[in-house]
């Protein structure tokens, strides 16, 4: 079979560090494995316009290796018109929306992806950009870095977690880490608004408290952590309208779908201190362009941006668990075995998870 992977480039850091796994040099670790038993591999990090690696390759392609990280958009175009021999499209990590799903379901191309394997690496990073921002981490850096001491400009904006009110939209394998790690830092409550509640033993361990109303959740909300998939009913979700709901000076942190919140809209809360901070590592397009209104915004105090690449799910730790789960649907493929069920997205025609929007 002819397999094709878009992963990142590594260069020398990933010479320095074999364990660096998702990239073009380290190949997941399964280059000779593939090899051995007989498979075409391919390998680039060239994803852009139809004269890009992946575009030229996709036609005889049978499956294909993409992650979120440095995401190969297989578009709907893409798949109807190019991807004539895809069966597989496998995500190296979580998170399948590169993939345009419902055109992955008119062809019936199995979408897989290695769920869980990432989500303790993403709740981490989540409660460190959360701390980033109610504590005004930054620009408290910044000022050590240009050799400047002014603690007040700093405390004047700077909070704990304790007694606030934390919410998570999304409350599934990564929204259910976080308000867990939560738990020891005394919030005032911690609360989610997700369209699957948990079941009642679950959420009454979290002591978490399931607001079904979008505005009621974000209007009692100091904190907004985003957990969800991005689909049709989350892209661009957080927009101007949205975000009026929102508390005065609210965070968010976001390491689901940088297009989930509208660009402009984020920029513009957070320059008129609509909100106070936005954090997180996902972004509308990636690579970021230069330009992105994103890397330079800032809440009127001048801090508030707690942005860095997409990296939060690909630790190293992450690196090995998504590698391996990658080789086991790959070996489950080619034997013709049933994939783990919570791994798959799109299969036979139809979505397998409840994940991906509300569905009958
Ligand atoms: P999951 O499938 O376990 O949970 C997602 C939850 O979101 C489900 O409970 C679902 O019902 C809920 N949901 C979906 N649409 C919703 C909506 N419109 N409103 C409210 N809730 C909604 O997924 P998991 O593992 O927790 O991951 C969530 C997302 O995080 C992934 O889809 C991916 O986009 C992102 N992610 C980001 C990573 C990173 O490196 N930054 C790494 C891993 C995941």
């Amino acid at each position: 079979m002819k397999i094709l992977a878009v992963l990142y480039k590594g260069g020398k850091s990933a010479v320095a560090e074999p364990r660096l796994l998702g990239t073009i040099e380290n190949r997941l670790g399964i280059a000779s494995w593939l090899k051995s038993l007989g498979h075409e591999f391919i390998v680039t990090d060239d994803k852009e316009g139809p004269n890009s690696v992946f575009q030229r390759e996709l036609p005889d392609t049978d499956i294909l290796i993409t992650t979120p990280f440095h995401p190969a958009y297989l578009t709907g175009d893409l798949i109807r018109n190019k991807a004539h021999k895809l069966k597989l499209a496998l995500t190296s990590g979580v998170g399948s929306d590169h993939v345009d799903l419902n055109a992955a379901n008119e062809k019936k191309i199995m979408v897989a992806e290695v769920t869980g394997s990432n989500v303790t690496s993403v709740a981490e990073h989540v409660i460190m950009c959360m701390l980033n921002l109610v504590r005004n981490f930054v620009p408290a850096h910044e000022q050590i870095e240009k050799d400047q001491w002014d603690v007040a400009a700093i405390a004047r904006n700077a909070f704990d977690l304790e007694g606030k009110v934390i919410g998570t939209l999304g409350a599934g394998r990564i929204g259910q880490r976080v308000l867990k790690r939560l738990v020891p830092f005394d919030p005032k409550e911690l609360v989610y608004y997700d369209y699957n509640p948990l079941p009642e033993a679950v959420a009454n361990e979290l002591g978490a408290r399931h607001i079904p109303d979008l505005h009621q959740f974000l209007g009692e909300c100091d904190v907004v952590t985003v957990n969800a998939p991005l689909h049709e009913g989350t892209r661009g979700l957080i927009n101007t309208e949205l975000l009026k709901h929102f508390k005065k000076g609210a965070f968010i942190v976001n390491t689901a779908r940088g297009a989930i919140c509208d660009r402009v809209s984020i920029a513009k809360a957070l320059e008129e201190g609509q909100i106070n901070g936005y954090a997180g590592d996902v972004w509308d397009v990636q690579p970021a362009p230069k330009d992105h209104i994103w890397r330079h915004m800032k809440n009127p105090l001048g801090g508030g941006n707690g942005m860095t690449p997409h990296y939060s799910g690909t630790t190293l730790d992450a690196q090995k668990r998504y590698a391996d789960g990658t080789r086991d649907i790959l070996e489950r493929f080619f034997k013709g075995e049933d994939q783990i069920p919570a791994n798959l997205i799109v299969a036979d025609g139809r979505y397998a998870t409840r994940s991906y929007g509300e569905r009958k």
